[in-house]
């Protein structure tokens, strides 16, 4: 395996930053996850949109052009022969002498990336859909921002693990807000395709996005609004979204069934759409 640090390609086991690195010491950084699928890289112009989109949030300037980010991504999946699976890409406000918590002068960022193997097409879990818990959101209020901070999804995702459900749904105000590494959907009892509306207390989605945009192309009702645990309880449907799932039905929330716990067939329909676009 071949990982991109600052410029090289170096072997995995050689590829290091510093312990000073400010994405270490403070999560002072920024990542994206693309899906690669038969070779190919998914919906960049997206995920280079939202880097840098959350890069300038945190005023933080790429080391390199978003062109050039994308050159190096196919590269590094030409050199590691990825056929499926996906390229994690970070971006930190880099090493400086200290830990001074405001930003260091003359500071290089750091940029590594690397790949994983994922079979997201053929994943079991999407055959048979996925259970859920339910977890108070208990994040920062820029969820806006794709940064590195990760540790109250870690958490989340943790207990779902514990509980043998594969996402954690979290909830604020009494409102579903996003998956631990996903966006949330529901099909009402009327066919509306729901699905929290972008803002700070949200991730906007890439897969979200060119889910609702197919969805819309093919006159398929979408409303962007929050939705309760309750009102996923009584969907016909209910969904998440990634770069790394696609779409995946949800068929439990906290143990309880939604509709009669098996994937249904709008997930089903959407699913297949996104796997058209994505080839
Ligand atoms: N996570 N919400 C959160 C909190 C996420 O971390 C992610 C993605 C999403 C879905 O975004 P997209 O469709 O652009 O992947 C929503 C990535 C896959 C991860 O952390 O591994």
């Amino acid at each position: 395996q071949i990982a991109y640090v600052n410029g090289s390609f170096v072997p995995m086991s050689e590829a290091k930053v510093s312990i000073l690195d400010r994405g270490f010491l403070f999560a002072d950084g920024i990542y994206e996850v693309a899906a690669v699928l038969d070779g190919k890289l998914i919906d960049s112009a997206s995920h280079l949109a939202r880097l840098q989109r959350s890069v300038g949030e945190i005023a933080l300037a790429l080391p390199e052009t978003t062109d050039r980010i994308q050159e190096i991504q196919k590269e590094l999946i030409a050199r590691n022969n990825l056929v499926n699976g996906m390229v994690y890409l970070e971006v930190t406000r880099g090493a400086d002498t200290g830990r001074d918590f405001a930003f260091p002068k003359g500071v290089k960022p750091t940029l590594i990336m690397f790949t994983s193997v994922k079979d997201i097409v053929n994943a079991e879990s999407a055959r048979t859909g996925i259970g859920v818990i339910t977890v108070p959101d208990i994040r920062w209020a820029r969820r806006d921002i794709k940064s590195v901070a990760l540790l109250a999804q870690v958490l989340a995702k943790q207990a779902a693990a514990e509980a043998g459900a594969g996402e954690a749904w979290m909830v604020e105000d009494g409102q579903v807000t996003e998956g631990g590494s996903s966006s949330c959907f529901i099909l009402t009892q009327d066919d509306v395709i729901v699905t929290r509306h972008n803002s700070s207390a949200i991730l906007p989605g890439c897969t979200r996005k060119a889910v609702v945009a197919l969805a819309e192309e093919r006159q398929l009702r979408v409303e962007e609004r929050p939705f309760t645990v309750a009102e996923a309880l009584a969907a016909k449907e209910a969904f998440i979204t990634s770069a790394t799932a696609f779409v995946q039905a949800v068929v439990t929330i906290d143990g309880k069934p939604v509709a009669n716990g098996k994937p249904g067939p709008m997930t089903k329909r959407l699913r297949e759409i996104y796997v058209d676009f994505a080839k």
